[in-house]
């Protein structure tokens, strides 16, 4: 297989790459991290202190639930949540699996909004299951075991009034202080105190002619604040604890471009907003803009919010991005999803432009240089990955790991089809190469559609359109 590499001249980094640090002290309101939330952890950093399975010769197995499960979360106890919508009637259920071998212990079906949300969630630090139903009702979920037979339980249920029945929760996570902080599909941005249980809120309205700002990805909290990015402008928001409500720290509006690009689920970024850093673990921010015809990494020091450096990705066939990036030590790692095909929108996603696009793929690594006034360098850039799924790097094994989409019969292609195959696939993290690449399976029910696994010791589930794919050393 060609991997074709550009590494561009950039000023030597004098030592070799120092991944991390997680924040300590550890949110102490939030499960185990790399396992409790979508993006790993409350920094939304996509790294995991586990080692995946590796590049050794791997065995996969896939659990059918004809539904997509783009959510995989972990207990400390070795229980997986899956949050998964089913195919036919989009209803919201909740799996409780064990983590080696993927068996669906119970299902519970939660509300249904008039909106496709609660995709996010969370593990809370009493191995809950934290997330919002189509109610917009704040639910803690349990599980719980009599004579062998599981049971998901609703521990509690807590009103989001505010929030008007038309609109729904895309994003939530707790802050160090556990206030539980949320970002609505129409830009309201608010905390709820778990404890008095009300709820402060503060709508994001661009300054630029008032216009609504939308949230489209899920937020991030560090012990600086909360990290929202809209489809205008990203914030640092924080608790006034004297009025009980909510201060803009910052606010950075970012390029959004003409149109929502082909391979984007809405117009704006596709980054959950990321935290990450050398020393904290959360000095700096990031995320990828939606500028036309080459997206920029935007990277800002949290504490002001002034940005370090703008970096333009990929080329103009395979720029733009709907994940989440990798953050961690000075490093950020960006996948490539222009043109990435879903075979469904969000019913308020505006037209795109071009209306489709070949599915390249790409991933690049940037780190922000040791004097960071000096801005950031481009590590390396493969044009050559056709990742579909949101790259997780190992803090363990420092490989990234992900899946690629290819034609069967022609693996150059950039077309796409419903009988691509798809293989799981580690990259290694100092070069961009692809180190192992191992087949796992054919057709639509296979499409990994973007979603991000869950990597657990030597353990590896992602999520499909049709289930749940476990991937372990052979
Ligand atoms: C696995 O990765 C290591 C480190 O990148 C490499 O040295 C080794 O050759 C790889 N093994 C396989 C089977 O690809
Ligand atoms: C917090 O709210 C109080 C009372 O409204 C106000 O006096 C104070 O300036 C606010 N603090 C910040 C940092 O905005």
């Amino acid at each position: 297989m060609a991997t074709a590499i550009s590494l561009l001249t950039m000023p030597q980094l004098s030592t070799a790459t120092v991944f991390g640090p997680i924040i300590t002290p550890r949110n102490p309101y939030i499960g185990q991290d790399g396992l409790a939330t979508m993006h790993g952890d409350p920094a939304s950093s996509d790294t995991t202190p586990f080692a995946g399975p590796g590049n050794a010769t791997i065995t996969s197995v896939r659990r059918a639930l004809q539904s997509a499960c783009p959510t995989l979360l972990a207990t400390s106890d070795g229980y997986v949540f899956g949050l998964c919508t089913t195919m036919l009637t989009r209803t919201p259920t909740i799996h409780l699996f064990d983590s080696q071998q993927v068996n669906s212990l119970t299902e519970l079906a939660v509300a249904k909004g008039n909106i496709l949300g609660g995709v996010y969630a969370y593990v809370d630090n009493e191995d809950r299951l934290v997330l919002t139903n189509g109610n917009n009702e704040l639910l803690r979920i349990g599980k719980s075991s009599n004579n062998g037979k599981w049971t998901l339980v609703i521990a509690d249920t807590l009103p989001l009034t505010p929030i008007p029945s038309s609109d729904s929760v895309v994003g939530l996570t707790p802050d160090w202080q556990g206030y539980v902080w949320f970002a609505t599909a129409s830009g309201l941005a608010g905390y709820v105190d778990p404890v008095s249980r009300n709820v402060a809120t503060l709508p994001l309205t661009a300054t630029d002619g008032g216009v609504q700002e939308e949230v489209a990805n899920s937020i991030s909290t560090s012990p600086a604040g909360t990290l929202i990015s809209t489809t205008y402008a990203t914030y640092l928001l924080g608790r006034n604890d004297t009025s009980h409500t909510i201060n803009v720290l910052w606010r950075q509006a970012y390029d959004r471009g003409p149109a929502r690009k082909p391979g984007q689920l809405s117009w704006g970024t596709g980054s959950t907003p990321t935290f990450f850093g050398p020393q904290s673990g959360y000095e700096y921010t990031v995320i990828v803009d939606n500028a036309s015809p080459l997206v920029n990494l935007l990277v800002y020091r949290t504490n002001d919010g002034s940005q370090i450096c703008k970096v333009p990705l990929f080329q103009s066939d395979n720029s733009g991005s709907e994940n989440s990036p990798i953050g961690s030590g000075r490093s950020v790692i960006v996948a490539s999803t222009y043109g990435y095909p879903y075979p469904a929108l969000p019913a308020n996603a505006p037209a795109s432009e071009p209306s489709s696009a070949p599915f390249v793929g790409g991933l690049e690594r940037v780190d922000v240089l040791e004097d960071d006034s000096q801005g950031c360098v481009v590590k390396w850039v493969n044009n050559n990955i056709r990742s579909s799924a949101v790259p997780k790097l190992s803090l363990s094994d420092k490989k990234i790991y992900t899946f690629v989409r290819q034609n069967r019969l022609f693996p150059d292609s950039t077309s796409t089809g419903i009988l691509d195959n798809y293989y799981y696939t580690t990259i290694d993290s100092e070069t961009g190469n692809i180190d192992s690449k191992q087949y796992v399976g054919t057709g639509f029910i296979f499409d990994t559609l973007q979603m991000a696994g869950l990597i657990d010791q030597d353990l590896l589930l992602q999520g499909t359109i049709t289930g749940v794919v476990r991937v372990s050393k052979a």
